[in-house]
């Protein structure tokens, strides 16, 4: 939702700036640019589209300086146009600036600034910020002119702001948008996240909310909001540049659906015990004694991590006795949730970083819960407030439809079942059981994967169609719904995920020869039923794709097509089931020509409410 990025040191900034854009364009795309100070000399250039028009725009122009600050923007205030894309400035054109967050009291600032004869030149809250700063620094220096401005200022921010007449400093601050400063040998930049920093070094310091920094390029400092010095610790990415590149492959997202047997290696790795039929989580170990008298776990989380959780519930109940609400992060904080210190809140989130999520766990903290997480970047703002998690290790995920962070939470939620249930009354059998399962499921993935070619086939043959039903129970019913939002979100068709039996209450009533439905029908404890419902929507001339059991014979005869994938534990069927409908609505989305990795209107890491 929005990236900034900057650059101050002994390099040009330029190209920094630009490379920086690209990498972090998946948080928003509708308009981009950039300042560049040379001297007491800024030029700012803004275009509207992906960062590839800002690029054709300034068509290998010699921007020359060794400070700049840029932008990719997802738009809240104001509809994406040059006027409104950042940086803004102030009227004299001495103050640029970047910002990714909101300002809610932007109108009262705006109309008293107006009044004190400021011109505005967009529509956005951002802009108030470089004209409160032109106010005060008629009467004090740049810094102390920024600290004046933020105690003015309600809402979130991560902000990077550049002054002419200072022209050897760049003054970051963050207040509820990701910050990050990359520490380089010869200068910093700093990011909304590491993406955009990780090639040019991999020590950065995450900036904490209420933070400022005074960047040189020889020395940073970093103070609270009361003006105190901070020390920060300076810690290390773990994440390679090739992992963020896209290795040949023509899309992110595929890229990532294809990676899923490794993520998902990589998130069992050295925490499954498979002898003894436990899992092993170091990041919970601190709060394994409260864990264990714990009677209720509230999962709260947004998206494709929302069903992640739904999953997880049919997982924690099932297998490990645990009591498990799953709610959307943006409604648990305006209800009354009822807490206590026996309740667990568990954000699931890949950035770490959405705000709903966010501030679902600061309002569960306030009510006394214990609060985990299970987060894929390290160092982001939610696995640094929660009291204990565990991180995913999926490595980076880049493609704005998530995929590899989705298995890789389901594998993570089979982990923390497991540890769960063995502090409770599952047995080391089952345990066991459950084990050896998950650590199959890597190699089972890989010969669903194996068969792309057939599922981009059968998604080339529904190509013509316009709306889908997905459908699926228990364990799968996240999973239709997963399915279904996949290619809403990427191929712009209109689908609805629904659980199976629910389907006589009211969808039904859609099916027709032209309403496809995609049902996952595998070989568990519902079966049967599911069967009994493909026969509800063949018998109303709907045609229908299974997803079903290596094996089933019996399937084929009753439906249009049929996707098979392995046979493991019921529990552990999602993490295998949902690979065939990513496939098919990345396909499906690329036959129409579409943009996969960064669909309309939509942005990977939502950082306002
Ligand atoms: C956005 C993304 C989704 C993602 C959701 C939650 O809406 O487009 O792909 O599932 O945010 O993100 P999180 O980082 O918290 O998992």
């Amino acid at each position: 939702m929005c990236g900034i990025v900057g650059y101050i040191g002994k390099r040009e900034a330029l190209p920094i700036l630009m490379d920086g854009l690209k990498r972090l364009e998946y948080r928003g795309y509708d308009s981009a640019g950039f300042s560049v100070a040379n001297g007491d000399r800024i030029v700012t250039e803004k275009a509207v589209g992906k960062v590839a028009e800002l690029e054709n725009k300034i068509n290998e122009k010699d921007i020359p300086g060794n400070l700049g600050i840029a932008h990719t923007r997802w738009a809240t205030h104001g509809k994406p146009s040059e006027r409104n894309a950042h940086p803004h400035r102030d009227c004299s054109k001495k103050i640029f600036l970047v910002h990714n967050g909101i300002i809610e009291n932007y109108k009262e600032l705006k109309h008293d600034l107006e009044k004190a004869g400021h011109k505005f030149s967009s529509e956005t809250d951002t802009e108030v910020l470089a004209h409160l700063i032109e106010e005060y620094s008629k009467q004090v220096p740049f810094e102390e002119a920024v600290w004046r401005t933020l105690a003015h200022v309600r809402g979130t921010y991560g902000l990077a702001i550049i002054d002419r007449e200072n022209p050897q400093k760049l003054i970051i601050a963050r207040n509820g948008s990701p910050l990050v400063l990359g520490v380089m040998d010869d200068g910093y930049v700093i990011a909304s996240d590491v993406a955009p920093i990780v090639r040019y070094t991999d020590r950065v310091i995450y900036l904490d909310d209420g933070e400022m920094a005074e960047v040189t390029g020889q020395s940073c400092k970093i103070t609270n909001f009361k003006r105190k010095k901070v020390k920060k610790e300076i810690s290390k990415i773990d994440w390679s540049v090739e992992e963020a590149e896209k290795k040949g492959y023509p899309h992110f997202m595929l890229k990532e659906i294809m990676e899923q047997p490794e993520a998902v290696e990589n998130s069992i790795r050295g925490r499954l015990v498979v002898g003894e039929g436990i899992a092993k989580l170091g990041g919970l170990r601190d709060v394994s004694e409260r864990l264990r008298r714990l009677k209720r776990l509230v999962i709260v989380s947004c998206g494709t991590s929302y069903y992640a959780g739904l999953v997880g519930k049919y997982m924690l109940e099932e297998y490990a006795g645990v009591r498990t609400d799953v709610e959307h992060a943006s409604e648990f904080r305006y209800r009354k949730p009822l807490l206590d210190e026996n309740t667990a809140v568990l954000a699931i989130s890949q950035s770490g970083e959405t705000a709903d999520t966010l501030a679902a766990i600061r309002e569960a903290k306030n009510k006394g819960a214990i609060t985990l997480g299970i987060v894929n970047v390290v160092g982001s703002t939610i696995a640094r407030e929660t009291d204990a998690g565990v991180y995913n290790h999926a490595g980076p995920e880049i493609g704005v439809a998530s995929t590899k962070a989705f298995t890789s939470q389901l594998s993570i939620l089979a982990l923390l079942t497991l540890f769960l249930g063995r502090q409770r009354e599952m047995s080391f059998v089952m345990g066991k059981r459950i084990a050896e399962e998950l650590a199959e499921i890597p190699k089972l993935m890989k010969s669903v994967l194996n068969q792309a070619d057939e599922i981009k086939k059968v998604a080339e043959k529904y190509s013509k169609y316009s709306n889908f039903l997905y459908l699926g129970r228990k364990y799968n019913y996240p999973i239709a719904m997963e399915g279904a939002l996949k290619i809403k979100e990427i191929s712009y068709v209109h689908a609805e995920g629904y659980p199976f039996g629910e389907m006589k209450h009211g969808p039904i009533a859609l099916i027709d020869k032209n309403f496809p439905t995609m049902a996952i029908a595998t070989k568990d404890s519902v079966y049967e039923k599911t069967l009994s419902g493909i026969q509800e929507v063949k018998a109303r001339s709907g045609k229908v794709i299974a997803i079903a059991t290596k094996g089933d014979r019996e399937i084929q005869k009753m439906v249009d097509d049929v996707i098979y994938i392995p046979k493991t534990l019921e529990m552990l069927t999602p993490l295998l089931s949902v690979v065939p409908l990513q496939l098919f609505a990345y396909h499906f989305a690329v036959g129409k020509g579409l943009d996969v990795d960064k669909p309309r209107n939509l942005a990977k890491s939502v950082t306002v409410e």
